[in-house]
């Protein structure tokens, strides 16, 4: 076997970070740019004077800083999908951020040894929105959609020397159902390389046949130029060279490979194992470009005996929604907060994400692929007809293709994703043309991708049945409607049906109501929701009503439920009341920290894992003697609850009623002071597990907890710390909302705060918040010199409490 140089070097330049192999050179562009939350004729020109523009780094999210205003983006709107009769005004709806305007952002750059005629790139993973890109003054292209990736080719832009890249973006209001960020919050990157290379996005590795002996990896590479090769090696996930191919067979610009892999290990949330392919492309003995690919070998089957079959295996999505925002981090991608998401979410047993509604971040799908995520990747929340003014309507007709190809085409090689979604319930689906316009984008996903079905979140089930829509659908998606589940899919061709969007119960952390009842729609002077989990929305459900059909029904291949986390904006049920500027869907805050509801959920899904939890908290003062019900959720299947050593009796799990099935449920317990207990009872009915909560005294210290103690110093990465305020004990005071200080020292910076409360209007970045039912979460960020990082927090009568972080 001939052995072919190969030698990556990775170095830090000036522009930022440079990739760079004997081939072609990747160039991030991350720091020093400049900005201007303003429109300004002739921006893109270098003569521009930028005195007065500030420096920054991308990804950034020029609005994510504030202040919050209950005027921006101020909405008069009817909302057909939450079954509304008439318009109502809508503040936070896109989160009361300053997101509408202009921005303009320019940055400098020389591409070193840059040899006339070579080929190249700009690269955008997403900028929001309706970028306008120039280089050296000249306008190079322009893309609408803030949520896609593109590229132009700007090798006939350039100079020698010096050259100036300028983005401007502009989101006009009435453009978003939720908060969608501002500016350019993903990343951006240069790529160098030969006239004769391997074309962008244009190397797609599929894995059509698996055995326990053997896999056949199917690798075709577009390439621009002519008599070349491409020599291919997979290696498996500890570099080793496991295979090896070349070929100089044309097809058009393509050239297809067939590789044998022997002995697969395969991918699955449980083992997510990855290859990759690194490709070669030769002209003669020339090497002319180099890519690293990285895959998975796995099988996807939607079967309509069994559901989806991952592997040969039946497994079902337990999934969650997610948008796209990090909370206090705003819209800009950061990737060990999409970790430390990813980490809450597979401790909860969760196994699947659904983008919604638009294209995820790179970062998020790697993610995915590295910690075994299996990913429902959707690209639109409206098609021809508007939910909101100035969304995709716009730009639809023009832009869906071009937008459906770059999406496929930058993404199809992620082994996460199983499942492609054109669309969330798209108002189209219940007009005339409907069912053409979900065709229509369903081939253009097929062409691209032809390994893939697609669906579509469907709410209007009695149009989509009845015009056809559900049945041009590879897999039919229901967002809520859980008793129409049955209909449908008597009616329905495809004999399985997917929970694209569940359960939308709302709730606040740590926050509990009196009394405790089932309800569709309830409202509090607080504006707060409670956490029994016993309200939902009056076109969405409780999360039993969606177990039931999980549990009892094959042809239900799984769930994605609203939401993982909180977001900013879409502040149901109070988008008329202010303040209020985020979501209650969320199963955890927008701080990440769990509510009540991670734990019924973590209760089903993690298998592996006990849980045993009780709510609500135990510190009513005023309510002694008082009807207070205790839950519990657990995957025990009984426990005794006792109060002050006082036993309440024994719960099990029944089938009586879809909570009871779900929940254990004390609700007689009358409130006093004290310890309350559960035992937990395996089926033999031996105590084998217990809980005890307690009423805490007046709040008198900090307890502080890192996700991560120790952290890279790359200037990006970020330890999450949770501040607990707890008595003299160490009880955790849960109703306590001390306003706590923030010093970060040494080789880190304070970033930003939240307490996961929807109606705070403290701002993120500023390095005093609250406390939110006795708790916050501070984010500590590292500099890129490595050393000692020291967060303090202080706060009025309580001790100062530190934590020492690692950056190295
Ligand atoms: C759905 C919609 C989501 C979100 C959710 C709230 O109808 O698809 O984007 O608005 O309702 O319950």
């Amino acid at each position: 076997m001939k052995k072919l140089l190969s030698i990556t070097l990775v170095l830090i330049f000036n522009l930022g970070c440079l990739a760079q192999n004997n081939a072609r050179t990747v160039v991030h562009l991350e720091k020093n740019w400049q900005f201007i939350n303003k429109d300004i004729a002739g921006a893109q020109m270098p003569e521009t004077n930028t005195a007065d523009w500030e420096t920054v780094s991308v990804p950034h999210d020029w609005a994510i800083k504030g202040p919050f205003d209950k005027e921006i983006d101020k909405q008069v709107v009817r909302v057909t999908q939450d079954l509304e009769k008439e318009a109502k005004e809508r503040t936070g709806r896109t989160g009361a951020l300053p997101h509408i305007g202009i921005g303009w952002y320019r940055k400098s750059f020389s591409l070193g040894e840059y040899k006339k005629g070579e080929k190249t790139l700009l690269v955008f993973d997403g900028a929001m929105s309706d970028a306008h890109v120039f280089v050296n003054g000249k306008e190079v292209g322009n893309w609408p959609f803030g949520y896609n990736y593109f590229y132009f080719d700007i090798t006939d832009y350039l100079k020698g020397g010096e050259n100036l890249l300028a983005v401007r973006l502009e989101n006009p209001p009435f453009s978003s159902r939720w908060y969608p960020g501002a500016g350019i919050y993903r990343k951006v990157q240069i790529i160098v390389k030969d006239q004769v290379n391997f074309q962008q996005w244009g190397t797609f590795v599929t894995t059509p046949f698996i055995s326990n002996e053997m896999a056949k990896i199917n690798i075709k590479s577009a390439v621009n130029g002519e008599n070349v090769k491409v020599v291919i090696e997979i290696k498996d996930a500890d570099g080793k060279i496991v295979a090896m191919c070349g070929s100089d067979e044309m097809f058009g610009n393509q050239i297809e490979q067939n590789i044998g892999v022997p002995y697969p290990k395969l991918w699955s949330p449980e083992t997510p194992y990855l290859y990759t392919a690194h490709s070669k492309l030769y002209q003669g003995t020339e090497l002319k470009d180099e890519l690293a690919t990285r895959f998975g070998i796995r099988s996807v089957v939607y079967d309509r005996d069994k559901g989806m079959v991952l592997n040969g295996k039946v497994t079902k999505f337990k999934g969650v929604c997610l948008h796209h925002d990090l909370g206090p981090l705003g819209a800009a991608v950061n990737k060990s907060a999409l970790k430390r998401q990813i980490t809450i979410l597979k401790d909860m047993g969760c196994n699947a994400i659904r983008s919604s509604h638009n294209m995820p971040s790179h970062e998020q799908l790697e993610l995915c692929d590295e910690m075994g995520i299996l990913f429902m990747a959707e690209a639109f929340d409206e098609w021809v007809t508007p939910k909101v003014k100035n969304g995709y309507n716009r730009w639809f007709n023009e832009w869906a293709e071009k937008d459906v190809v770059n999406f496929v085409r930058a993404t199809r090689n992620h082994p996460c994703i199983v499942i492609w979604s054109s669309g969330n319930e798209v108002p189209d689906q219940s007009e005339p043309d409907g069912p053409k316009l979900a065709r229509r984008l369903q081939d253009i996903f097929h062409r691209e991708d032809p390994t893939r079905s697609v669906t579509v979140g469907m709410d209007q089930v009695k149009a989509v049945i009845a015009n056809g829509f559900g049945a041009v659908l590879d897999v039919p998606g229901f967002n809520y409607r859980v008793h129409l589940y049955e209909e449908a899919y008597e009616k329905f061709p495809q004999g399985l049906l997917i929970g694209s969007e569940t359960a939308s119960t709302v709730s606040s952390r740590g926050v509990y109501k009196f009394p405790v009842e089932k309800l569709d729609w309830k409202t509090w002077d607080d504006l707060q929701c409670s956490s029994y989990d016993m309200v939902s929305c009056s076109w969405s459900n409780l999360p039993e009503e969606d177990f039931v059909l999980q549990d009892d029904k094959d042809w239900v291949i799984g769930e994605f439920v609203w939401t993982g986390f909180d977001y900013l904006g879409e502040p149901t049920p109070y988008g008329m009341e202010w303040p209020s500027r985020s979501s209650y869907f969320g199963i955890c805050d927008l701080a990440g920290l769990p509510k009540d509801r991670y734990y019924l959920y973590r209760s089903r899904w993690n298998t592996t894992d006990k849980t045993l939890h009780i709510l609500p908290h135990w510190n009513w003062q005023g309510r002694e003697g008082e009807i207070t019900p205790v839950f519990v959720y657990t995957n025990y299947n009984s426990a005794e609850l006792f109060v002050n050593g006082v036993s309440q009796g024994i719960q099990k799990k029944n089938f009586d009623t879809k909570q009871n099935r779900y929940r254990l449920m004390w609700m007689d317990v009358k409130y006093e002071p004290g310890t309350v207990k559960v035992v937990a009872f395996d089926d033999n009915g031996k105590a084998v597990a217990q809980k005890e909560i307690h009423t805490a005294g007046k709040p008198h210290h900090l307890e502080l907890s890192a996700d991560r103690k120790e952290i890279a110093a790359d200037g990006k990465d970020l330890s999450f710390v949770t501040v607990t305020v707890v008595d003299k004990d160490g009880i955790p005071c849960p109703t306590a909302s001390n306003q706590l200080n923030f010093k970060v020292s040494g080789a880190g910076r304070f970033k930003a705060a939240c307490n996961g409360d929807a109606t705070s209007l403290e701002m993120f970045h500023l390095p005093t918040m609250k406390a939110f039912s006795g708790k916050l979460v501070v984010l500590v960020q590292s500099c890129e010199n490595g050393g000692d990082i020291e967060l303090e927090v202080t706060g009025k009568g309580l001790e100062t409490a530190k934590m020492a972080i690692a950056s190295k």
